[in-house]
């Protein structure tokens, strides 16, 4: 059950023709553009729209999604991977092994490296007992493409495949993971890298870095039976938190709350953070993991002194915001969300769920911590960089560096390349996030998700989005298929973005690339809850 990365590189406009004609050979991005999945007894379905939403927006699968992508002029190489999302055992290092669902038999899924201007051919073979679905985290790509089930493609039924055909229209980090139910929270996730066939950075070497929270098979827990919880949660017994809030936290530590039942709780109490505010995690998990390893038996990262190390940090938690700094070095931010900034110096790094950085460091010479902290949750998750020798570090080690003010998107400015022009916005949609913790009632505007909800827009307008945060928890705010300005023009470029408690958070876009796009916060427990909309271009 290995995923099989296959990669074929060919030139010029050859290419594109032979890319287009083995697409629709898959089945993916055929020129009706319909997506085809097809099920274990052989059938085809053809995708289109799977949603009956309301009439009036453009179709996922229509006329406007095929021109976006067809100007896109995808005449780069192709770039083709089959996958198997199945049932698998993981060993998570030191004598760690849980049985989960991954891609293949690795954590994190082995990585895809694609270039862009070029084309993904990725099939997803569909080994799970439920159905499945797959999301490009953060890329601009063709909208039946998107992988939201119900909304821009059918379920991934069991025993199924689907055949996921896009151009790339931009360089940079991003990963991908299932939108159904949360299944992010088990193994399936991995890594995408879209290489710049004119890279402007010169490094060394390359470090993907993947960060993650885990609970899924350790005694017998799954990220079913956690939202179960949290669902029920403090609701039936009059509030967790209501009856640990801040006074009768025991010493500020965080801490899983002792079940009444007496069964294993996984609800987080005291999760503090002087950043993130006092509910900075629901989850209590048993373990915190840098590329799929316990930080007690940590992966290595092998360099010479002196080298350019490029790393490409993602944070593909469930419910865990990590603060990160490499013991003795400084880092220098080049990019968020994949889209290049103007570069800046940091001794720490906070990361929400969906965010990623890419960071240069010059390695210096010995054996040194790659420690992400659970930001309120007292725990932590590692890796080393040796150069050298000298001794490991361990979980306990904890880098000075992490004691400053960890950078944030909302410090950073964006690279010339990739601001956002100045334009007035044509049209302002406000989202106030709202829930709490003791219902987990977790929605934008009172309203829990359903495929039908439509916030409109239109194409070519400069789209404004106002955050407003009405809850007391923070939020990583993600968009499908835009990269915003933070703030507004003038800001970074970002896909998902932190709101903190009682926050407000600015997020400008051009409306260009049509289709039906999910606006959601990634922690999966919320968004699972509800805290999910849709924002529709008008047909
Ligand atoms: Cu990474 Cu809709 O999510
Ligand atoms: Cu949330």
């Amino acid at each position: 059950m290995r995923s099989l990365p296959t990669r074929r590189t060919l030139l010029g406009a050859s290419a594109a023709a032979l890319g287009s004609g083995l697409l629709t050979a898959c089945g993916g991005g055929s020129p009706s553009g319909g997506a085809t999945a097809r099920t274990g007894h052989g059938a085809m379905h053809h995708g289109g729209s799977p949603a009956d939403g309301p009439p009036g927006y453009v179709d996922p699968a229509g006329p406007e999604v095929r021109a976006a992508e067809a100007a896109r002029k995808a005449t780069g190489p192709l770039t083709e991977v089959r996958l198997t999302a199945t049932a698998t055992p993981l060993d998570l290092g030191g004598g760690h092994t849980v049985r989960s669902w991954a891609y293949g038999d690795t954590l994190p899924g082995r990585e895809v490296r694609a270039t862009a201007g070029g084309t993904l051919s990725l099939t997803l073979a569909n080994n799970l007992p439920e159905a499945t679905s797959l999301h490009w985290h953060g890329l601009a790509l063709r909208n039946d493409m998107d992988g939201v089930p119900g909304l821009t493609q059918r379920d991934i039924a069991p025993g199924g495949s689907f055949t996921y055909g896009f151009a790339l229209a931009h360089p940079g980090t991003y990963w991908f993971h299932p939108h159904t139910g949360v299944q992010q929270d088990r193994g399936l996730y991995a890594p995408l890298i879209v290489e710049d066939p004119k890279e402007p950075l010169s490094y060394d070497k390359e470090w993907v870095v993947v960060l993650d929270d885990w609970i899924d098979g350790v005694d017998g827990a799954t990220p079913d039976a956690v939202l179960a919880e949290l669902r029920k949660g403090a609701g039936g017994q009059g509030g967790a938190h209501a009856a640990h809030g801040p006074a009768g936290r025991p010493g500020g530590t965080a801490s899983a709350r002792p079940s009444p039942a007496g069964a294993p709780s996984y609800l987080l109490v005291g999760a503090d953070s002087d950043i993130l505010g006092a509910e900075a995690g629901d989850v209590a998990y048993p373990h915190y993991l840098v590329n799929g390893r316990v930080p007690e038996d940590p992966s290595v990262f092998t360099a010479r002194p002196g080298d350019r190390i490029r790393l490409r940090i993602v944070n593909a938690g469930g419910d865990t915001a990590f603060r990160l700094a490499l013991g003795g070095h400084e880092m220098t931010v080049t990019h968020a969300d994949g889209f290049p900034v103007r570069h800046a110096t940091a001794r720490s790094l906070l990361l929400g769920m969906g965010e990623r950085y890419d960071v240069l460091v010059t390695a210096q010479d010995g054996v040194f911590p790659l420690t992400a902290l659970a930001e309120g949750k007292d725990r932590s998750a590692l890796a080393v960089l040796r150069t050298g020798t000298g001794t490991a570090p361990t979980a306990a080690t904890r880098p000075a560096e992490l004691d400053a003010a960890p950078l944030m998107a909302g410090s950073l400015l964006p690279d010339e390349s990739a601001a956002l022009a100045e334009r007035t916005p044509d049209r302002t949609l406000a989202l106030r996030l709202t829930g709490s913790m003791n219902r987990y009632d977790w929605a934008f505007d009172g309203t829990p998700y359903t495929p039908d909800q439509r916030h409109p827009v239109t194409a070519g307008e400069r789209v404004r989005v106002e955050f407003r945060n009405a809850t007391p928890m923070w939020h990583p705010v993600h968009l499908h298929g835009h990269t915003f300005a933070l703030g507004g023009a003038g800001g970074a470029r970002k896909d998902t973005a932190i709101i903190l408690p009682g926050g407000r958070l600015t997020a400008d876009f051009d409306a260009d690339n049509p289709g039906l796009w999910m606006v959601h916060c990634h922690n999966v427990y919320h968004s699972e809850s509800g805290m999910m909309t849709v924002l529709g271009y008008q047909a």
